[in-house]
């Protein structure tokens, strides 16, 4: 097998172990045994969170959107009132969802914007709101919010803290119990680099009992999808069966790396990234001092005549993948480190890179 190294923001390049795992007997998800395999994935995720005894998990087999549309359909209805951070792609779908959903909520913050903890304060002491939603790392933009000290002003302003920690959860260490979060979703196929298909809500137990009474999904209720896989060791409906094996195997060595390591191999793969693209003569969206160290944007204008891409297919011939950009009125392609990659991997990038540019 090949190995590929991809720079799109997840799914990510995953172990030969992790794709191995996907090769299992046939077996029926009603299986005790596979009943087993569940709780280990649940308990897995508490661990990566350091939300173990306080916090509940529960899994659903959607990608990334689904567990965010779970956590806010069924943490939110219309007695509640979400502020949410929309200064992403992503913050901005956390409003589409509301919207769809008809939830009372309002927004704070543009496009690009780094989040203002006064501001975000100030909204909040009125007590109109019950919730705040942000994203932790703002794949769209490779921003690192604030999560630590937006956190704080929820605790202090009794505010439940809903994450999206999709591209940062297995990576960057998150303390959920310290931080205090309500409910956080991922999914399997970014930082805890396993296969695309399942994707999770961690939530403090606390909100059983408001889940209990708010859910408006059918298949995205988070409490009837908890409940159901604590007491009979199974999803409501279908899992994927084998990428449910390759996601524990995934946790497994998420867990023997240890995030705290992970984190640091992410943030060297990305310093080779930045230093080696900055020499070439690239610039980038963001500052340095609000960069994730997961992903960065990179301004393309200029520097890329042929178009971006005539620089895609290139560096997809030799097995590398870039990501166009969804920045508004701003010309940029993305590229991450997450995944199986190695400090060696970035180096054969920036050079394939510097050879483009020479041709
Ligand atoms: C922060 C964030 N939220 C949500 C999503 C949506 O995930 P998916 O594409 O798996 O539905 C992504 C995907 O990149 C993301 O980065």
């Amino acid at each position: 097998m090949e190995h590929k190294i991809l720079l799109n923001p997840g799914p990510g390049t995953t172990s030969r172990s992790v794709k191995d795992a996907l090769v299992v007997n046939d077996i029926c998800p009603r299986e005790e045994e596979f009943g087993t395999l569940m709780h280990e994935i649940v308990n897995g995720l508490k661990v990566i969170g350091n939300a173990e005894d306080e916090y509940e998990a529960c899994l659903f087999a959607a990608s990334g959107t689904g567990a965010v549309e779970a956590m806010l359909t069924s943490a939110l209805d219309e007695t509640k009132k979400v502020l949410i951070v929309t200064n992403g792609a992503y913050g901005i779908r956390m409003k589409q969802i509301c919207e769809s959903y008809g939830l009372p909520h309002e927004t704070i913050h543009a496009f690009g914007e780094y989040p203002d903890r006064d501001r975000i304060k100030e909204k909040l002491v009125g007590g109109t709101f019950t919730h705040l939603a942000m994203i932790h790392h703002e794949t769209s933009t490779g921003m690192m919010n604030p999560l630590k000290e937006i956190s704080l002003v929820c605790n202090e302003e009794d505010v439940t803290l809903i994450v999206d920690a999709m591209s940062s959860f297995g990576a960057y260490p998150i303390n959920l119990k310290e931080l205090n979060i309500g409910y956080l979703a991922a999914s399997s196929n970014k930082c805890i680099q396993g296969m695309a298909g399942l994707s999770f809500v961690l939530f403090h137990k606390d909100q059983v009992q408001h889940l209990q009474k708010n859910s408006k999904n059918f298949y995205f209720d988070l409490h009837k999808q908890w409940k159901y896989l604590k007491e009979k060791g199974q999803l409501r409906f279908t899992p994927p069966v084998q990428v449910c094996y390759a996601f524990k195997q995934a946790i497994d060595e998420t867990l023997e790396e240890t995030v705290s390591k992970r984190w640091e191999r992410y943030k060297q793969n990305w310093q080779v990234l930045y230093d080696g693209m900055s020499e070439l003569g690239f610039e980038f969206y963001l500052p340095d001092e609000q960069q994730s160290k997961i992903l960065i944007a990179i301004k393309r204008t200029g520097i890329l005549p042929k178009g971006f891409d005539h620089f895609h297919d290139y560096l997809y011939e030799r097995n590398i993948t870039v990501y166009p950009g969804v920045i508004p009125e701003s010309d940029t392609f993305r590229m991450a480190v997450i995944g199986d990659l190695q400090k060696s991997d970035l180096e054969y990038v920036i050079s394939e890179i510097r050879s483009y540019l020479k041709n």
